[in-house]
């Protein structure tokens, strides 16, 4: 799988995500051999930059976090096809300049005419930029060459305002040629959901209510906003990672097998199990939205959120939230899915633990089997990547007495191939026009109408919870699961 040639155009060229993520990724593409010869990068954005002070930029982007060794040969390659074009998002001499700038690589590198748009701006800038690239005529496809848009989440802050931003996108770009960005679904231990459900024959037969007592996903970081204040305050955690990464995970770990492993089948299979949602019948009882308050985080004294620079002191912003779902369908009746995620918590680490029912009966005596836990299958997604099933197993002795024990498996024990980062994989799937790693609208729809509501009655009831930063959220959020008879994993 290696890309025809093309080019990438990245909007807000300046921003931490294309610095870390994009910039890195398209090197390691072009270290991997995966890009064509000629492949052009154009950076866009309003600061003061020449080319070369842009070519400048990439080259330390790449070194600092770039996955594979750096190559001078390779990088040189690189830099032909690097240009930058400065301008406002509503500066019509910049789009015209962009234009000759693609025109210009076309003959210089051969990119054919194929370019990708990367949309990496804030969302309220996204109609402005779509619209613009329609105008200057960028967005026209022809039957030599594509044009594409990747548009980083959130897409819209509901459902409504996805709608609007979907006919404004859709207006100049042909469906097929829309990519939403949900980087979660790039990762390898998110594709591995699928494998290691379809793939054996070990899991699919307990995969049900008959046997699955409730699922935990987490999504945990310890982090705070850092600079990101000005994307984050009225966005809020459930906004920014629930509407999307989490319920993309909840997709595939309750999803039936599609029919084959392409776009439509996929998104057939996902749309079907977001459809079966059903929201809790109490919002209060069982959400919790919750804020850091100023704390200790690997040793070091944090502020709270609202001291954080660039949050209003009195910001209701969620940087935590806790929902209970649960799925309207045969396999799934009656099985809670508990989905949370926060900043600034104990530790970084997202999971999606499968926690089976309790033996039906015990041939030991309960003082046997005290401390025994439940059985669970635990896909580890991040950062410690693998997948761990716990069980009962006989202390050795002259008792009997049954302990929970874990059998690992772990990447890096099993395979001596490395993970590409997620956004190296979806750049490549984008230049590929390959489809299949990226959210549909009607994915996106159904997430923002299980979302809004909880939204709304937040918005409606009082303010978030507050919590130590370095602590693993709220009370409330374990009140919540206490009600229930459960407990939250501390992984
Ligand atoms: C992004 C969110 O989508 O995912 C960030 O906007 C979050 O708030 C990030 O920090 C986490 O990504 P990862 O890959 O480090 O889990």
């Amino acid at each position: 799988r290696i890309a025809g040639p093309s080019g990438l155009v990245i909007f807000g060229v300046t921003g931490d995500l294309s610095r870390k993520k994009l910039m890195p990724a398209v090197y390691d593409l072009a270290n991997r051999g995966l890009l064509p010869p000629g492949f052009s990068l154009i950076g866009f954005a309003r600061r003061d930059w020449e080319n070369e002070d842009f070519a400048q930029i990439v080259h330390d982007a790449v070194k600092e976090h770039a996955r594979t060794p750096f190559r001078e040969e390779v990088w040189q390659q690189l830099v032909q096809g690097c240009r930058f074009v400065q301008g406002d998002f509503d500066d019509d001499n910049a789009f015209e300049t962009l234009k000759h700038t693609i025109e210009e690589l076309d003959k210089a590198q051969g990119t054919g005419g194929n370019f990708a748009f990367y949309l990496s701006v804030p969302p309220k800038f996204f109609p402005t930029v779509v619209q613009q690239l329609k105008k200057h005529g960028l967005a026209e496809q022809t039957e030599k060459s594509w044009r594409r848009a990747v548009i980083e989440k959130p897409f819209g802050h509901d459902l409504k305002s996805a709608q609007e931003l979907n006919s404004i996108v859709h207006d100049v770009f042909p469906p097929n040629e829309v990519f939403r960005i949900d980087h979660y679904l790039g990762k390898e231990t998110v594709q591995n959901i699928l494998a290691l459900r379809f793939a054996n024959t070990l899991f699919e037969p307990i995969w049900n209510r008959s046997y699955v007592d409730h699922v935990q996903i987490t999504m945990a970081e310890d982090i705070g906003i850092g600079g990101r204040a000005g994307y984050y305050d009225g966005i809020g955690a459930a906004r920014d990672v629930i509407q999307n990464h989490l319920l993309q995970l909840l997709a595939l770990t309750a999803m039936e097998e599609p029919a084959s492993f392409d776009a439509d089948a996929l998104v057939a299979e996902k749309t079907k199990v977001l459809g079966a949602v059903r929201l809790p019948k109490e919002l209060g009882k069982e959400t919790v939205f919750g804020q850091y308050a100023a704390g200790w985080q690997g040793g070091e004294k944090v502020v709270g959120y609202c001291e954080e620079e660039g949050i209003d002191p009195h910001s209701k912003t969620d940087t935590y939230a806790a929902i209970k779902l649960e799925i309207d369908n045969r396999r799934w009746a009656g099985v809670p899915f508990y989905l949370r995620t926060g900043k600034r918590l104990g530790r970084r680490v997202t999971e999606i633990a499968v926690v089976f029912q309790r033996a039906p009966h015990s041939p030991f005596d309960d003082t046997a089997t005290e401390e025994l836990g439940q059985n669970a299958l635990v896909i580890r997604v991040q950062p410690d990547e693998g997948v761990t099933l716990r069980f009962g197993s006989k202390v050795p002795g002259t008792s009997m007495e049954v302990r929970d024990v874990s059998m690992d498996f772990a990447y890096g024990e099993s395979f001596t191939e490395s993970s590409p980062e997620a956004y190296e994989r979806l750049i490549l799937d984008v230049l590929l026009g390959d489809a299949n790693l990226f959210p549909r609208l009607k994915e996106v729809e159904l997430s923002w109408q299980i979302l809004d509501p909880i939204e709304e009655y937040w918005d409606k009831h009082g303010t978030p919870a507050r919590y130590p930063a370095g602590t693993w959220g709220p009370v409330e959020a374990d009140e919540m699961l206490a009600r229930d008879g459960r407990s939250w994993r501390r992984p």
